[in-house]
């Protein structure tokens, strides 16, 4: 959980609030890489600081990674087709021909070992990278095609290490939505099983979230993200292990309002445990970049493939 301090943003709109959490998590995440895996090279991490200091001060966005269409009102529907990836710094592909069709209004568990590629697919799906091999498409649109606003618009992410800034929890849900009206915004906290907390604390949603703040637990900060994510109404939506760090109770909230989402949306998880995914419509197993197995529990069990042996274990 990250939070970020002394962060008063000028601009409240949707799309340059998700930019600065998708970007500083991507940091984040590609910071630690670099120090754990390879040496540690400032340049990418530094075009990204600028980035970030360019939408905070509301300079025009850069657009040339990014297609032309505006595209709205997406279902939802996901497919790759012969997708490979390799990182600039390494040697190896992180994905190697990966083909998969997801439906919409559905729910996906993507599954395998550490380092297999599962949280790449998520990186490319935001296109946080642009320099892979093959075709990724939204509703049978190109991705390269979507202009910023409306991949933006398409998809939300919720990772394991969500950042909230150091302001009140309404401020902090507001970020991605300015229009939300109070019932707008307890109505995705109740859905993210957070309401009831909040109504508790002594400032309730005008409660400051702090760094060190101890009568809000990681569980909860890992709701309130949730509930910004709702907020946010997209028609996908993104989990990366959202759920590994977390106590049971906290667990099984999260499930819950993931089950609740997928009625709605196209869901896909990373998940790092199988109890949780059984009723999933799709699972796809990943390993060393690669789709091993792609089915639903019972398929995959008939099979009696790597997702077999797993549940064994
Ligand atoms: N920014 C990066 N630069 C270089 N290599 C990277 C970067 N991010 C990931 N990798 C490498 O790409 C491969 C796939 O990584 P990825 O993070 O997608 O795996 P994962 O399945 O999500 O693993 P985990 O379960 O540990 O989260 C790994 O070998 C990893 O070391
Ligand atoms: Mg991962």
């Amino acid at each position: 959980m990250y939070i970020i301090n002394n962060v008063r943003l000028q601009v409240f709109d949707v799309e340059t609030a998700m930019l600065i959490i998708t970007y500083m998590t991507t940091i984040v995440d590609d910071v630690f890489h670099r120090i754990i895996e390879h040496d540690f090279g400032i340049s990418e991490f530094t075009a990204n600081m600028k980035r970030i200091k360019w939408l905070l001060e509301d300079n025009e966005l850069e657009k040339e990674k990014f297609g032309q269409g505006n595209f709205n009102n997406i279902q939802g529907v996901i497919e790759f087709k012969n997708v490979n990836f390799k990182y600039n710094n390494t040697e190896t592909e992180a994905l190697h021909n990966i083909n998969f069709k997801i439906k919409d209004n559905s729910k996906t568990a993507i599954i395998g070992m550490s380092g297999g590629g599962k949280s790449t697919i998520f990186k490319l799906l935001l296109k946080q990278y642009d320099n892979y091999k093959g075709k990724i498409l939204i509703d049978n649109k190109d991705i390269r095609n979507f202009n910023e606003k409306s991949l933006r618009k398409a998809i939300t992410i919720v990772n394991q290490e969500p950042i909230l800034f150091n302001m009140s929890i309404k401020e902090n849900l507001l970020m991605v939505n300015s229009k939300a009206t109070i019932n707008d915004i307890k109505r995705a906290c109740k859905l993210a099983n957070i309401d009831e907390f909040i109504e508790s604390l002594p400032n309730k949603y005008d409660e400051i979230i702090e760094e060190n703040t101890t009568n809000i637990s990681v569980g909860q900060k890992q709701r309130i993200a949730i509930a910004r994510a709702i907020l946010k109404d997209t028609p996908i939506i993104l989990f990366d292990e959202v759920t590994s760090a977390l106590d049971k109770r906290s667990k099984k909230e999260i499930e819950k309002t993931i089950e609740e989402l997928s009625k709605t949306k196209t869901v896909i998880v990373i998940a790092h445990t199988l109890d949780s995914i059984k009723n999933y419509d799709k699972i796809l197993v990943i390993k060393e970049g690669k789709l091993i197995e792609e089915g639903n529990n019972k398929e995959l069990l008939d099979s009696k493939g790597f997702y077999y042996a797993l549940t064994n274990l």
